[in-house]
């Protein structure tokens, strides 16, 4: 039995995630804001699965809490996945400077603050795996996104960087890049099905990507080529398009 530890625990993926490492047997350590929404979770995942489920209190926008967060666990997580993300109505805009930080706080500043400290510990017991949900929105800065886009590049980069590193140090690293999910986050947009994944696909191509020691997951392989063409697009043609 593994200890996982699920950042963002209330997302649609990562329930996703917590139903499939529960039906492995695995111990779940759910981490989240609204700490107390958990309980209902927690309870659903230790009567369906029989498995051990406890819950901690997490905001990525408070980084001085972090280490202490950390250390508060019952031990080293065996699995860490972090999944929380924000997106937030604005994110390619100029005109809303407080979301533009939560954004870069939430997806890069606040993933980079725990995950040091996470990254930490493992190295320190020379074993340990991670996986961190990035996107391919950080493969190339678009017009409608670039606030997004820029913070999931620098978390993807920083994801890239980190398995390079673990490498050396005991522990692995995967970044997995997602297209779109339906989710909370893309509710209400009219997404193309086949480019579409569900949270249990992204689920399932996060954990096994972790097990297999993969670098870097497209959950949808079609997003590997889409994103071939579209980092290749010659930037006098990309910046007149209204992607
Ligand atoms: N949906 C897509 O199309 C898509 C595509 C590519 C990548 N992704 C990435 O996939 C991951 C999962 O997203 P999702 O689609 O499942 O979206 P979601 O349902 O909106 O989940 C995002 C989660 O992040 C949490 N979160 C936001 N700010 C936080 C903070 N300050 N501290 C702690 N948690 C915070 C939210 O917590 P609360 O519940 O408390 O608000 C929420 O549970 C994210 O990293 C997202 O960027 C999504």
């Amino acid at each position: 039995m593994k200890h996982c530890l699920i950042l963002g625990a209330h997302s649609d993926v990562a329930l996703a995630i917590a139903h499939q490492l529960a039906k492995e047997g695995h111990s779940l350590w759910l981490a989240a804001r609204r700490f107390q929404d958990l309980e209902p979770i927690q309870k659903d995942l230790e009567i369906r699965y029989g498995v051990p489920v406890a819950c901690f209190a997490f905001d990525a926008e408070k980084p001085e809490s972090h280490q202490a967060f950390v250390e508060a666990l019952p031990e080293c997580p065996d699995e860490v996945y972090l999944v929380f993300g924000y997106l937030g109505p604005h994110p390619g805009s100029l005109e809303h400077p407080t979301d533009a930080r939560r954004i870069v706080q939430v997806n890069f500043a606040g993933a980079v603050s725990v995950l040091q400290a996470l990254a930490l510990a493992m190295q320190k017991r020379g074993k340990g795996a991670i996986a961190g949900i990035s996107s391919v929105a950080g493969e190339r800065g678009r017009k409608s996104n670039f606030l997004y886009g820029s913070a999931k590049a620098g978390l993807s980069a920083y994801l890239d960087g980190l398995r390079n590193y673990g490498y050396h140090h005991g522990f692995h690293v995967c970044t997995v890049k997602p297209g779109f999910i339906r989710t909370a986050m893309t509710a209400g947009m009219d997404l193309p099905k086949p480019l579409t994944a569900s949270p249990e696909q992204v689920a399932k191509a996060t954990i096994s990507g972790l097990r297999k020691k993969k670098g870097r997951v497209y959950v949808l392989p079609i997003w590997r080529w889409i994103m071939c063409l579209i980092r290749n697009i010659p930037d006098s043609m990309f910046r007149k398009k209204q992607l």
